[in-house]
């Protein structure tokens, strides 16, 4: 693994395989049965120049739960970037502040050129329509986790994407990580123009995965073992794209009709959320709200131990976390949602 997280490129099935355990290790500190204080002094930048709740939010938490401090900017009004500074001043500027720097910007490869002038770690939050590395990996960890438990194995395993495939840039992400392991079977499903880029099919393709494409849910899709659906990504459209783009049709729902006919009762289903909850936005539907097979917010919490195992591994203190750990003394709720299962 590279001293910085820009892209799953970076990453080869042995460094992924590497962070899943550190997560699965991360978990009492995650599920605040555990307290460790091995990042006390490290401080983080976390640099949002576009909306975001997950990952600002639980970056941030996650180095809090390491024992480190976060500093923030959110958007470009509250930063010098409204003043004309360049990414590699500010770049340069906050590794005089920061052990470690997260950055979200709806520009495709800036935090690239961000990291390009710092030292200091930093970890690519999302970059416009291009990559979400730490999202993939609280991904995959979760696809691991629900396997596990549900006693099944990846290989083989049948993966519907869904919604957004063009500027999701969780997909984009993910199905590279994918890809790095035992052939699957890889099907997509998506608006006609919001398809995956086919540079990305290929790749997947080429390393030896079943991988089909069509425009409609209303297809008979044998043994999904994941759903994994995306929001339309409105605000990376063309005004053009704007103009045309009338909501997502009913055959791109998935609801709870959908699993019923389609799904089994060991399909699970993911999303990287937010999901649009507005009318005719037909994201995914809360009528699956209390289902079992409803993922999403096992999924969200996944994304703590994650990324504290993304900074142990990067800051390089992955070994001391057992040495480290005393039990927490606060309450903590046994169920922290009212939906969980
Ligand atoms: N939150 C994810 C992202 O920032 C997905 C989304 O916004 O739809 O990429
Ligand atoms: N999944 C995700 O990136 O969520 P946010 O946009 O809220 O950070």
């Amino acid at each position: 693994m590279s001293h910085h997280l820009l892209t799953v490129d970076s990453l080869n099935r042995e460094s992924v395989d590497y962070l899943l355990r550190v997560a699965a290790r991360m978990e009492p500190i995650a599920q605040r049965r555990q307290v460790t204080r091995v990042l006390e002094g490290a401080v983080l930048g976390n640099l949002f120049f576009e909306a975001s709740t997950r990952t600002r939010v639980s970056f941030n938490a996650a180095f809090c739960r390491l024992g480190g401090s976060v500093c923030d900017t959110t958007g470009f009004t509250f930063s010098s970037m409204a003043k004309g500074e360049s990414l590699y001043d500010t770049s340069r500027v906050m590794s005089g502040y920061c052990d470690a720097i997260v950055m979200r910007h709806p520009d495709q490869g800036s935090v690239a050129e961000f990291a390009a002038a710092t030292n200091v770690p930093v970890i690519n939050g999302g970059d416009g329509p291009g990559e979400h590395p730490s999202q993939a990996l609280l991904d995959l960890y979760t696809i691991d986790k629900e396997f596990q438990r549900l006693g099944k194995s990846l290989t083989g395993a049948h993966i519907l994407l869904t919604g957004d495939l063009k500027y999701g840039r969780t997909v984009h992400s993910l199905i590279k990580l994918l890809s790095l392991y035992d052939p699957l079977r890889i099907t997509l499903v998506s608006p006609p123009g919001l398809e995956m880029p086919s540079k990305l099919i290929d790749l997947v393709a080429s390393r030896g995965h079943r991988i089909e494409q069509c425009d409609s849910l209303a297809n008979d899709f044998a043994d999904l073992d994941v759903v994994y659906t995306t929001r339309i990504q409105k605000e990376r459209f063309t005004d053009e794209m704007n103009e045309s783009f009338q909501g997502l049709s009913d055959d791109f729902m998935v609801n709870r009709d959908f699993l019923d006919q389609r799904c089994s009762q060991s399909t699970i289903v993911m999303h990287p959320l937010p999901r649009d909850s507005r009318p005719g936005a037909n994201d995914l539907n809360v009528d699956l709200n209390g289902d079992p097979r409803l993922a999403i917010f096992r999924q969200t919490d996944n994304g703590i131990p994650m990324r504290m195992a993304i900074f142990a591994t990067l800051l390089k203190v992955d070994e001391l976390i057992e040495q480290e750990l005393r039990p927490v003394r606060w309450y903590v709720p046994t169920q922290t949602g009212t939906l969980d299962r």
